[in-house]
């Protein structure tokens, strides 16, 4: 543990430091708290991250929204990379992700994050549709949530929006089912990387008359 909040003595952070594209990320995670799965930087999250890396990926000029945020470092990394992020995720899961944010965008380039929260399923109508890319790292484990998870995927995208998902298809449950037979019956899905056991998609919505 490297330090604790003034303002909540409970508070314990805990910070880990990764490199992305030229950008260290000092990453904290509320240990304090009752944050669950949230309070981790998952495996997906960094394969994502290094995709972005290794292809040179360029946000900038783009609208980005991210589904299940967690700590932020899939989000952050975009704004680092040009795009104008919304990060998202359950009401509260936003503190910890406002933290990282704070503490690795530089105040020049903060009017370009937003943090606001999106539970599947209920929350997406408060958003737009005219999200260039829609970004998700481990967001696919649970499957009571799937259906929330579709309608809030369709309801962001339009049929220009790139979807980029990051899975971890061996450890989570319903993963294989949600990406080979739920996603495509509305979305284009294509496997664009693999490491180890995740596995990263490209998906586009279909157009009306392509969904059969
Ligand atoms: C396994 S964590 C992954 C966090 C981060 N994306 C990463 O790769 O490290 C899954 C995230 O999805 C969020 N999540 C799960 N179910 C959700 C739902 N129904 N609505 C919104 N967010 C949800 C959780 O709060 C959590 O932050």
């Amino acid at each position: 543990m490297t330090s604790t909040e003034d303002s909540n003595p409970s508070l314990e952070l805990e910070e880990k430091r990764y490199e992305f594209s030229g950008h260290l990320l000092k990453i904290s995670t509320f240990r304090g708290t009752y944050l669950g799965v949230s309070a981790f930087v998952w495996e997906p999250g960094l394969v994502l991250c290094r995709y972005f890396e290794n292809e040179n990926i360029d946000f900038t000029g783009k609208k980005v929204l991210e589904l299940g945020s967690g700590t932020g470092i899939v989000g952050i990394l975009a704004v680092l990379l040009g795009g104008d992020v919304t990060l998202t995720d359950k009401a509260y899961v936003l503190k910890q992700i406002e933290y990282n944010v704070v503490a690795n965008i530089p105040t020049t380039s903060r009017h370009r994050s937003k943090v606001r929260a999106l539970a599947w399923g209920n929350d997406q109508g408060n958003f737009s549709s005219d999200f260039d890319f829609i970004l998700g790292s481990d967001i696919v484990y649970n499957p009571p949530h799937f259906p929330g998870l579709l309608q809030t995927l369709l309801h962001l995208c339009n049929t220009k929006t790139t979807v980029y998902m990051s899975s971890n298809l061996k450890a989570r449950e319903g993963a294989v089912n949600f990406h080979e037979e739920l996603l495509p019956k509305q979305f284009n899905s294509e496997l664009i990387h693999t490491s180890g056991n995740n596995y990263i998609y490209k998906v586009t919505k279909k157009a009306p008359h392509d969904e059969h």
